[in-house]
């Protein structure tokens, strides 16, 4: 069977950042309860000229060659932030990366969940396809409004993987179970710019997923907990990720994986769908024990709900295809101010009666959305 797995990943995330003692501060709680308590330290801020487009854009073009871009010939989207109700996001993507025009291109939403529908549908048109590759991107921006429950937990921030035969980082292993649940833990009404959130009662449901759908991966592929070196989950915030894994009765190697696994979640927030490749990313440029061959057992969860168990196995030479460098990138960032914090991430645009906007602020970013004209997004690259 032709091995078909993530060939590159690529990361953008925003050039601000709000650390979380600074928000405890201003809103007059315990920094403990964001730092201990969630176990976060910082979440990753948007300006207006920055959106899933973008994000998504950029860390596509991290990743792709000349050669990727003629070859590609499916661009997936996964995301609950989508700026229009009808054109896909991976419409602009594969404009704004030039990919070749005979592709597809689609959006999928299920919450956190759907980037991981989108790996499999990749896997499964590879199969078919031996030589084509397919771009599954992962990109939003989590935003619970000044003052909520979830406010400590917003975040923003794009994943890039390029699928393919015979894959460089991680080859997918055909063990996939799914679970839906038809509850309300979390969900945005079109007319709301925030979600809607029982936070408590999401906590439960990620857990109660998490255990059902093991027991049920058990018993449909054979394998234990101690097969796997690693695992990795939907991280909204470090500590519900370790309450999941703790469910699972893990050794005390996962839990040691787990805590380079989150490293960059901690600095980023939620980035929703993103969040478990985050994950991903941080544990395989974080960990040093990790070696060829080992298999990492995947968790994804999107409230609603619906989660996946998958796992894949890392091959040989994939340290050769990430960064080592990512601190010092994530170092880079802006440190806000609140009152910066409060313009900056809730501003919005404003549109006159014929659907047009100023002409946004300066922004360097490799790919920025400069104004909005007669109702259409415009988008510049750098
Ligand atoms: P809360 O009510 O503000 O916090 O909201 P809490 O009272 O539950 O405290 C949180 C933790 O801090 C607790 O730890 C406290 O004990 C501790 P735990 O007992 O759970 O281990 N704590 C302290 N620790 C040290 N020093 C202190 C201190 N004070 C308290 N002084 C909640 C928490 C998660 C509900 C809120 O942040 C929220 O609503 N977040 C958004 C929803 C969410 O992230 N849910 C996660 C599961 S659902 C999911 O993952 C899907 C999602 O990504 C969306 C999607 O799929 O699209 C969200």
């Amino acid at each position: 069977m032709t091995k078909i797995g993530i060939d590159k990943i690529g990361l953008a995330l925003p050039n601000y950042v709000l650390d979380l003692k600074d928000l405890a501060a201003a809103r007059g709680i315990d920094p403990n309860k964001y730092t201990i308590g969630l176990m976060q330290e910082a979440m990753a801020i948007t300006p207006v000229t920055q959106d899933i487009v973008t994000l998504g854009a950029q860390a596509a073009a991290q990743i792709l060659t000349e050669e990727d871009k003629a070859t590609i010939d499916m661009v997936i989207v996964g995301t609950e932030t989508g700026i229009d109700q009808s054109k896909a996001t991976a419409v602009y993507i594969h404009g704004l990366l030039g990919i070749q025009p005979f592709a597809r291109a689609i959006e999928l939403k299920e919450a956190c969940y759907s980037a991981a529908a989108g790996l499999e549908f990749a896997r499964n048109h590879i199969a078919n396809r031996p030589e084509a590759k397919v771009l599954v991107i992962a990109s939003d921006i989590a935003k619970y409004g000044l003052n909520s429950g979830g406010e400590p937990t917003q975040g923003a921030g794009a994943v890039a993987m390029l699928v393919s035969a015979n894959p460089r980082i991680l080859e997918l292993n055909w063990d996939n179970v799914y679970q839906t649940r038809d509850v309300m833990d979390f969900w945005r009404p079109n007319y709301s710019p925030y979600p809607k959130v029982d936070g408590r009662f999401s906590t439960e449901q990620y857990t109660d997923c998490l255990q059902t759908t093991f027991e049920h991966y058990r018993l449909q592929s054979g394998k234990e907990l101690d097969d796997f070196a690693a695992v990795c989950l939907h991280i909204p915030f470090a500590k519900q990720g370790l309450k999941g894994l703790r469910a699972l009765q893990p050794s005390p190697k996962h839990e040691e994986r787990f805590f380079e696994a989150i490293r960059y979640n901690q600095q980023v927030g939620n980035i929703y769908t993103g969040s478990l490749f985050l994950s991903l990313l941080s544990l395989l440029e974080q960990s040093k024990a990790l070696k060829a061959g080992d298999d990492i057992l995947l968790y994804s969860y999107g409230s609603g709900a619906v989660c996946e168990l998958f796992s894949a196995r890392l091959v040989s030479g994939y340290r050769d295809q990430l960064m080592t460098d990512r601190f010092e990138q994530m170092s880079k960032r802006q440190r806000l101010s609140m009152e910066q914090y409060e313009e900056l991430f809730f501003e919005t645009i404003p549109i006159d009666e014929m659907g047009n906007s100023p002409e946004l602020p300066e922004d360097n970013s490799p790919f920025v959305l400069t104004k909005i004209e007669n109702h259409q997004r415009i988008y510049h690259k750098h």
